[in-house]
């Protein structure tokens, strides 16, 4: 043991030599989802950051790289990898793509952003409702790399051939507008149908549910306040109506679908109406196929009934650091980077994502792009409709499957609206504790 001590000694000096020197060697990790088009870019910002080696971090010179993990597309299966990860308290990802709805989730998992150098100043560029949602207990845990709404995307030619004046206003229109032009479209095309959605049983049917469930008035499962408001009339009627959907205006297999299976059949040309995210029109951007941005319009979702509000759901995805990484200050120094506002705007223009920082819809590389429309929609985007991810925190994530479950099952048909919101109330009781907003009476008092 003796004679090592002075080697020891001496490799310890050597490097705090070499580090006060030299650069330093970093790798980071980045888990980002798996479509090919956000892999590709990606790999486009770790390029750029990297290009820009060396970087100077808390004093210190690093050459950093970073390397890309594709995780799960899913949001629920990316949800329980990074639960493995934390639960293992593993460094296997330094930055991670956290979801809107997740900080309060994973608050204790990820590492306190406000602590770093630069980030309190980078904070105060972003839509201010979007950090109040990332900050827990005063703790910055995700800085927003962009946020989204959902949408109605529609074929503006097949609206105009079959003599519409414009995209349906109401959950009604919609049906009728679907059931016209598929009767006449089928005749060429046994493929053709009506509606495309997000009706598989994970965080997408979520979405898609509370903006049926908002659009009639329903309210938003669990109230910003912290009630239960799930069982109501407005929430059964608005599930009825979107389970007499399935099989008809849209394609039985819709229960199955995520985001880009409808897409696939929205870009192929088989439907008329899509609900999707803004990054969907990326790959409408000098398209090949039938469908392409000239024959395609993008507007608000529905409304319950004429007269009513439609309603798009809160999205988006922040860049958070991981407690269990061994390079934190370089992997929060790339989350700024990566989130910073010119990379924000190549986001907006190369994938379509929006923007969280408002003066980018401002910006005239924006407003001459393709995607300048977004400027028109940021009244909708800024009142989109949040999940309640807040008042059940930490337990978002089981209220959502829950209610995603229930939901599943009545466009199944394995069960009615009515029945499944009730024994869903009861879970939401039992599962969070909270009380419930007086929507059982309503409907036992019928
Ligand atoms: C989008 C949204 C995200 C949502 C997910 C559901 O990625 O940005 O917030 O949870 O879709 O599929």
């Amino acid at each position: 043991m003796k004679r090592l001590l002075p080697v020891v000694g001496l490799g310890l000096c050597a490097s705090l030599s070499a580090s006060a020197f030299a650069q330093q060697n970093a790798t980071i990790r980045w888990m980002t989802g798996n479509t090919a088009q956000s892999v590709q870019f990606a790999n486009e910002v770790a390029q750029r950051y990297m290009d820009a080696n060396p970087h100077t971090i808390g004093g210190e010179e690093y050459n950093v790289t970073v390397e890309i993990i594709q995780g799960p597309e899913s949001a629920t299966d990316r949800y329980a990898l990074y639960l493995q990860f934390f639960q293992a308290q593993s460094g296997e990802a330094d930055v991670l793509e956290i979801d809107v709805i997740w900080p309060g989730d994973l608050a204790e998992h990820l590492v306190d952003l406000y602590e770093y150098e630069g980030a309190r100043e980078a904070a105060e560029e972003h839509f201010p409702a979007i950090i109040e949602n990332n900050t827990v207990d005063g703790r910055l845990v995700g800085m927003p790399a962009f946020t989204d709404a959902g949408l109605l995307y529609y074929r503006s030619d097949l609206l105009e051939e079959y003599g519409f004046d414009g995209p349906p206003e109401t959950w009604a229109e919609l049906e009728e507008m679907a059931r016209t032009i598929m009767e006449g479209e089928r005749a060429d095309n046994p493929d053709f149908t009506g509606f495309v959605w997000q009706g598989e049983a994970y965080e997408g049917l979520t979405c898609n549910a509370l903006e049926w469930i908002a659009s009639f008035g329903g309210g938003t499962i669990v109230s910003q306040e912290g009630q239960i408001e799930v069982f109501n009339d407005q929430a059964i009627a608005a599930l009825e109506t979107a389970a007499g959907w399935v099989g008809t205006i849209s394609p039985q297999a819709v229960t199955g679908f995520q985001e880009e299976d409808a897409r696939r059949i929205f870009t192929a040309g088989n439907a008329v109406f899509m609900r999707n995210w803004p990054y969907a029109y990326s790959l409408l951007i000098d398209a090949e196929g039938p469908v392409t941005t000239e024959n395609v319009g993008v507007t608000t979702l529905p409304a319950g009934e004429e007269g009513g509000t439609p309603a798009a759901t809160l999205g988006g995805w922040q860049m958070g650091v991981s407690r269990y990484s061994s390079n934190i200050d370089v992997a929060v120094d790339f989350a700024l980077f990566a989130t910073s506002y010119e990379e924000q705007l190549q986001r907006a223009l190369v994938v379509n994502n929006l923007p969280t920082i408002e003066a980018i819809y401002e910006d005239e590389r924006l407003l001459n792009s393709p995607v300048a429309w977004f400027a028109d929609l940021l009244p909708v985007f800024q009142s989109a409709v949040a999940r309640p991810s807040t008042p059940t925190a930490p337990r978002y994530n089981e209220v959502s499957r829950a209610f995603f479950t229930a939901v599943h099952g009545v466009l199944m048909g394995t069960t009615d609206a009515e029945t499944a919101l009730g024994e869903l109330e009861f879970t939401l009781e039992e599962l969070t504790g909270l009380p419930v907003a007086g929507g059982a009476q309503d409907v036992a008092s019928r």
